[in-house]
């Protein structure tokens, strides 16, 4: 059994180690074991940052969670079903959990829970390299507990899953095997891609929220863009979409090249990432789509303003066309569903015509404002509204520059 106590106290903070001593401490006599569990421990073991810290306790209730958070100067805020709790301390969180096994009544359905052994707690997880724990006992600090050779897949780089019904029990571990691999680098181990694709059906009985959420997942992350390739190189995105579907001659963006990022381009928001997979859809689709991850009107408009987004891409690309028909095109459209749009179809001129939109003609304004057109002896209503987009016009397509010559203009239409 090999010990990580050298690698805890070199990765975690001295705050964190103390928080770690201090739950350990609360949790003596009244636990039978208490554990780093899941992400971290992969994380730790392969010399990645660590953002969340899970805890899982042998016995824990909710008394012993609110003593924990006690020592912690922290307190519960949250308490869900089966004895998962979130400790806040300052703006840290940490998630301490009972130790549970887990049974699948039917595939897709959320499983039902009871308290368990670690050896359960790990049994039920996802893939051998989130299968691992470190002991935080005081008696066995650092110990490292992998019964199913999680850190021999790491040595191999390998996404195994524990059992063969993995998949098939949850289908959005589909998701996260893809999520890891991209993230970590790491195959998927033979039996787990045959088990994977043989599972690809069970997607059907995910809920549109379960869905959305793994795409967020997808979206959040560095790697996004290779995820969702190999997500649709797998099949994957095709179940997900039945019949409709990204145009696969579509690309995923170099956001590198579109955006004109010298190096390291922020990982884009998540709407935009949702145009980029909305791109290649028809309005039917792109209404199915919807409702399949039952998105928010938010999300929603993304969609379907990438749709318009593309259906202007000829006019877009139309040679001498004017700013200003640009910026009409586009002003009433998602900023996001424009970037995504633009990103998946970058180096045509339509793309560049998007761009301008967002890096210039989006910003400009008037300077003449409807209080100086009523100062100015028009009267308060919509053709206030009509003359300054006028000007906007005429300042888009460049005929007039500044002030004095919004309002020559401005004498010339109300003459
Ligand atoms: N888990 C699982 N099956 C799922 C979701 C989660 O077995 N469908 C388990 C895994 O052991 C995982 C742990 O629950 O490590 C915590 O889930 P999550 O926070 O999603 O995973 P992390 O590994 O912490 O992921 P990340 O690094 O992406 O935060």
């Amino acid at each position: 059994m090999s010990n990580l106590a050298s690698i805890l106290e070199s990765r975690l903070s001295s705050q964190r180690l103390r928080w770690l001593r201090a739950l350990a401490e609360a949790s003596r006599n009244r636990a039978t074991g208490i554990y780093i569990v899941g992400g971290v421990v992969r994380d730790l073991l392969l010399d990645r940052p660590i953002v969340d810290m899970d805890i899982s306790v042998s016995g824990l209730d909710e008394q012993l969670a609110s003593d924990m958070a006690d020592a912690l100067d922290g307190r519960v805020t949250s308490h869900s079903q089966f004895n998962t709790f979130k400790i806040e301390i300052d703006s840290t969180v940490i998630d301490v959990a009972m130790t549970r096994q887990e049974s699948y009544a039917n595939p897709g359905a959320l499983p039902e829970v009871l308290p368990g052994s670690l050896e359960q707690d790990l049994a039920r997880r996802d893939f051998s390299v989130n299968a691992m724990a470190v002991d935080i006992s005081s008696d066995a600090w650092g110990e490292l507990l992998d019964p199913f050779n999680g850190q021999g897949d790491l040595n191999r780089s390998f996404i195994r899953v524990l059992h063969p019904k993995s998949f098939s029990d949850d289908a959005t571990r589909i998701f996260r095997a893809v999520r890891y691999s991209q993230r970590l680098g790491f195959a998927l181990q033979d039996e787990t891609a045959m088990l994977l694709q043989n599972s690809l059906g069970r997607l059907d009985a995910i809920s549109g929220d379960r869905m959305r959420h793994e795409f967020q997942k997808v979206f959040a992350e560095a790697c996004a863009g290779p995820i969702l390739s190999r997500l649709d190189e797998l099949g994957v995105l095709g179940v997900v979409f039945g019949p409709l579907g990204r145009h696969s001659s579509l690309p995923w963006p170099d956001w590198q090249a579109s955006e004109g990022f010298s190096e390291n381009p922020p990982n884009p928001e998540e709407l935009v990432w949702l145009s980029t997979l909305a791109c290649g859809l028809t309005p039917g689709e792109a209404g199915l789509f919807a409702r399949r991850l039952n998105m928010d009107s938010n999300w929603s408009t993304v969609v379907r303003d990438t749709v318009a987004v593309e259906g202007l891409l000829d006019e877009l690309c139309s040679h001498g066309i004017l700013r200003s028909r640009i910026y009409q095109m586009l002003n009433q459209l998602h900023p996001a569903a424009l970037r995504g749009v633009a990103a998946t179809h970058d180096g045509s001129a339509a793309s560049g015509n998007i761009h301008l939109y967002l890096q210039e003609l989006q910003g400009m304004r008037t300077e003449l404002t409807g209080r100086d057109l009523m100062a100015l002896g028009i009267d308060e209503g919509p053709e206030i509204g009509r003359l300054l987009n006028a000007l906007l016009e005429a300042r888009l397509d460049g005929s007039i520059a500044d002030r004095l010559s919004e309002e020559a203009l401005l004498r010339r239409m109300i003459s």
